[in-house]
C-alpha cells in the first residue's frame, strides 16, 4: 500500500501548531547552526513537504542556495505558496530514484526529516547522500520511532500541558483528527527503524555520528551525521 501524500498536503501545515513539531523544527536548525561551518553555500532539503523546515533554513542560512525536493506536487504547491525566495529551488523528485540525482554541487547540509522511513532502500540512499556532502558537510536525519513504541498520547500530552496551546488544540481538533487518521494509514504502509538499527546502518556506511537526540516528544530520533 502506498500513501497519497497529495491528500495530506492541505492539512499538513496544522502540524505547525503542535509543540512537538515546533520543537523538532527548532532542534534541526540548532543542530545545523552548531555543526555547520560559518559559510554554508548549498543545502538539500529532501522530502521538503510543505516547506516547514525549508522556511527555517531560508531564515537561518540566508546566503545558501536551497534545493528542496518532494514527490508530491500538492506538498510542493503549499511550500511554493509560502516561500518566496530566489534562493530556493523546488523540484518534483521521487527519492527512490536517487541514483538519477546527479547535482553539480556538493551539499554543506542535507536535511531528511520524517521521510527516510518511506524510502525503499535506506542503505543505498544514505550511501549516495554521503557522497554528495561537501568536505565539512553534515546530514541531519530525523525519523519517527517504530509504530510498536510510538505514542500519539505523549505528543498530545505535551500540547495540553500549556493552557494556551490546549485551547488552540481544541480549535484544531477536526484537522488533528484528520492528521491522526492519515498517520495511521502511513503507519500501515511503511515500517520504521529503531535507534539502534539506524546507528548500525550509519556505521555500516562508515559514517560518523556527531550527535543523537530524541525529538518530537520523544517519538523520533534525530541524528547528525558526517563523512
Ligand atoms: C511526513 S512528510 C515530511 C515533510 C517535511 N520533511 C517536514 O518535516 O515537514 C513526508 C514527505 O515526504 C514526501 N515523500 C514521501 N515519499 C517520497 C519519495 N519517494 N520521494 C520524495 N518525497 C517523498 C511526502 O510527499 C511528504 O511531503
Amino acid at each position: 500500500m502506498r500513501v497519497d501524500w497529495n491528500k495530506y498536503a492541505k492539512h499538513y501545515d496544522n502540524l505547525n501548531h503542535l509543540i512537538a513539531y515546533q520543537d523538532l523544527k527548532k532542534q534541526i536548525l540548532s543542530n545545523a547552526n552548531k555543526y555547520l561551518p560559518e559559510k554554508v553555500t548549498n543545502i538539500l532539503d529532501l522530502g521538503c513537504g510543505a516547506g516547514n523546515i525549508t522556511e527555517g533554513l531560508v531564515r537561518d542560512f540566508e546566503e545558501a542556495e536551497i534545493y528542496a525536493l518532494d514527490s508530491s506536487s500538492e506538498m510542493l504547491n503549499v511550500a511554493i505558496s509560502k516561500i518566496r525566495s530566489d534562493k530556493v529551488i523546488f523540484k518534483s523528485f521521487d527519492i527512490n530514484n536517487i541514483t538519477k540525482f546527479q547535482p553539480e554541487v556538493k551539499y554543506d547540509l542535507i536535511v531528511i526529516n520524517n521521510v527516510l522511513y518511506t524510502i525503499d532502500d535506506k542503505y543505498l540512499l544514505l550511501e549516495l547522500l554521503s557522497n554528495k556532502l561537501s568536505n565539512n558537510g553534515i546530514i541531519i536525519l530525523s525519523d519517527p520511532i517504530p509504530k510498536e513504541e510510538y505514542s500519539y498520547l505523549r505528543i498530545l500530552l505535551k500540547q495540553l500541558v500549556s493552557l494556551k496551546s490546549a485551547f488552540k488544540t481544541l480549535m484544531l481538533v477536526p484537522s488533528l483528527l484528520y492528521i491522526y487518521i492519515i498517520n495511521k494509514k502511513i503507519d500501515l504502509a511503511y515500517s520504521r527503524l529503531n535507534r539502534d538499527q539506524y546507528i548500525s546502518l550509519i556505521k555500516e556506511k562508515k559514517l560518523q555520528i556527531l550527535n543523537i537526540e530524541k525529538s518530537y516528544s520523544e517519538q523520533a530520533n534525530l541524528f547528525v551525521i558526517k563523512k
